[in-house]
């Protein structure tokens, strides 16, 4: 039997004890042991951010992460940001801007969108921070920048930009 490694998560809140296979990533574990399936499992090689979520509070593409890693950490996922009816900020936004088509992606871009607004507000440094001095607000070139992780094979980048601007508080 392959070696395994009990683990204790706190999944959306409430907390799980399993067993796992030592080499079972934290997106596999999550879709097929917890059954949280809004985690989406695009590429598996963390070059799509479809399995993006949040470890006490920080995005990860759980596709390249070992679950075993995360003992004791506090895991967010898209069914943990909001419920239909009491959506987080950031899923109510994409909704009013349309930001998805087939939606494979949503679960991922949304994710990422909220750890994003949140790495701006800590400072976290990107690769287009100067233009932060000049422009209002969060610029649609950092957003850019700073969501280039999350692919959306739909193209529903310009309307993901809105709703995370939205959010900002930023003008259109
Ligand atoms: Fe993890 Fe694509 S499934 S980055
Ligand atoms: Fe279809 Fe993004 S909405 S891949």
């Amino acid at each position: 039997a392959p070696p395994t490694m009990p683990v204790t998560l706190k999944v959306n809140g409430s907390t799980h004890r399993l067993d796992l296979d030592t080499r079972t990533t934290l997106l596999d574990a999550l879709r097929e042991h917890w059954k949280l399936t809004g985690t989406k499992k695009g590429c598996d090689h963390g070059q799509c951010g479809a399995c993006t979520v949040l470890v006490d509070g920080r995005r990860i593409n759980s596709c390249l992460s070992l679950a075993v890693m995360h003992d004791g950490d506090s895991i967010t996922t898209i069914e943990g940001l909001g419920k239909p009816d009491d959506l987080h900020p950031m899923q109510a936004a994409f909704i009013k801007h349309d930001g998805y088509q087939c939606g494979y992606c949503t679960p991922g871009q949304i994710c990422s969108a909220v750890a994003v607004l949140d790495e701006i507000k800590r400072g976290v440094p990107s690769h287009v921070q100067a233009d932060i001095a000049t422009a209002p607000a969060v610029t649609e070139m950092e957003i850019r920048e700073r969501m280039s992780g999350n692919i959306c094979r739909c193209g529903a980048y310009s309307n993901i930009i809105e709703a995370m601007r939205d959010v900002a508080g930023a003008k259109a």
